[in-house]
């Protein structure tokens, strides 16, 4: 059969149309990778993947092709068993074509490792090391790793303020299967987005590094974290103001702080986040399990938070509401309070390494509010010592197997 004029010309112009055509920079991706459309791959735009060579400009460079791309669904790609060393970078979509763009990464991202090497980002400090801002729609994925190479940062005594990965002002976002290591500070923070799945993720650094949390979430909505692995020296998932509708379940949770709402409130601010449902974690030897923290005179709320099917092992201080939060122990009581009200603790088991396995600091002037638990039992990680729990400040009911009793659970008159 031959190809009629018509069908001749349609064929050309399908072609000509994607930004592919007699381009040699670009492939087409293999199909079994799961991404449709056109494949952008560094190393045709001059990236060494050496680990040494500084491919920052290749990966401008094929970042540009790939958002100029008219492909409905072009890919930028970062080939495996490759190295790739990168200075701060910030992929922006605002103005690329597709709605719906893929970040294939097979290969390894290493940042420098001096941080006297990092450059800051246009003329100004950077915060982060990779950003993604303004997408529409944005798959990041593959079986390589982000490495940040903090070890060098963790030991300067300053604060510094560098996350490994920001996805900002963004939709309809997908992260799923990467590796992230050793970020200077926190791992990923979602800032400013709504509709983002993270998914088969693994993020670890050493218990001990500072300020390495795994993932943050900031004025974000519906937002999942599932099936993911999160090892750091700080909270697994912390969640900030103007966080709501997070669902984060079947996550693996230590060493690290635990999974953390808050610190809400801080300077008096007026902070929200809720509609939260922690389900089905286990936490291994983390310093705190669920957590919600707030300062004195803060105002706004921390509501509607579910935390169900949750394991510990050996964790120091396995539920936690700290209404008195204060890091450096220098704050004075005040009378407002970020209100704590509709927090659910469903099926709790496991162990405690602290005496205290369940915490409830509320405040004298804002009570937390309809607080139940049920199907709770925390035993002392040593068998021969006990579990206790302090209660003060609290409304709401336990049912009477909840283990260590929380004894000031007193029924709301209000509800
Ligand atoms: C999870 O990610 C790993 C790579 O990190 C991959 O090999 C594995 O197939 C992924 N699992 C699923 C269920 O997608
Ligand atoms: C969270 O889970 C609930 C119930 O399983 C579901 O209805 C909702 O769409 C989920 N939200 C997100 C952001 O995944
Ligand atoms: C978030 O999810 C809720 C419930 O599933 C839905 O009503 C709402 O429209 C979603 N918000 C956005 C910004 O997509
Ligand atoms: C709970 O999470 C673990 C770890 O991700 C997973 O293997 C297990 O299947 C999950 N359990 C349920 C009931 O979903
Ligand atoms: C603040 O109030 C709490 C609870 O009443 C109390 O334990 C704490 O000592 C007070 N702190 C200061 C600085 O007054």
């Amino acid at each position: 059969m031959t190809l009629s004029m018509a069908n001749y010309v349609a064929v050309l112009f399908l072609l000509l149309s994607t930004q592919c055509f007699l381009s040699a920079h670009c492939r087409h991706f293999p199909s079994n990778q799961g991404a449709i459309g056109d494949a952008f791959d560094v190393l045709n735009y001059g990236a060494a993947g050496d680990g040494h060579t500084d491919d920052t400009q290749a990966f401008k460079d094929a970042w540009k092709a790939t958002c100029k791309s008219s492909s409905s669904s072009p890919t930028m790609y970062v080939p495996h068993d490759k190295s790739f060393k990168l200075q701060p970078l910030t992929f922006s979509g605002e103005i690329c074509k597709s709605n719906s763009i893929t970040f294939q990464i097979d290969g390894h991202l290493v940042a420098p490792r001096d941080p006297h090497a990092w450059n800051t980002c246009d003329g100004s400090k950077c915060r982060q090391w990779i950003q993604f801002k303004k997408f529409g729609g944005l798959f990041i994925r593959g079986v390589g790793s982000i490495n940040g190479q903090g070890s060098n940062w963790w030991k300067l005594s300053c604060k510094h303020d560098k996350i490994g990965l920001v996805v900002a002002n963004s939709n309809n976002v997908h992260i799923d299967d990467l590796t992230f290591e050793d970020s200077p500070q926190m791992h990923i923070a979602f800032e400013r987005s709504t509709n983002i799945e993270a998914t088969n993720l693994t993020i670890i650094a050493p218990g001990n590094s500072p300020n390495t949390d795994g993932i943050h979430i900031q004025h974000s909505s519906n937002v999942s974290i599932a099936h993911s692995i999160i090892s750091t020296g700080d909270d697994c998932v912390s969640i900030g103001d103007g966080s709501s509708h997070l669902n984060i379940t079947n996550i693996f949770c230590g060493p690290g702080h635990g999974i953390s709402i808050g610190s809400l409130g801080m300077k008096g601010r007026n902070e929200k986040v809720e509609f939260v449902h922690v389900n089905n974690v286990s936490f291994t030897e983390t310093q705190n399990g669920v957590r919600i923290k707030t300062w004195q005179g803060g105002k706004g709320y921390a509501r509607h938070i579910v935390f169900e099917n949750i394991i510990f092992q050996g964790s120091h201080n396995p539920i936690v509401i700290d209404q008195y939060y204060c890091p450096h122990k220098h704050c004075k009581n005040k009378t407002l309070a970020v209100k704590i009200s509709d927090v659910t603790y469903n099926h709790i088991l496991g162990t405690s390494n602290g005496e205290t396995a369940v915490a409830f600091s509320c405040s004298t002037s804002t009570p937390c509010k309809n607080i139940i638990m049920k199907d709770i039992h925390l035993g002392h990680v040593k068998h021969e010592k006990k579990t206790s729990s302090y209660c003060s400040n609290v409304r709401g009911t336990a049912d009477p197997g909840v283990f260590p009793k929380v004894s000031c659970l007193q029924v709301d008159e209000n509800v």
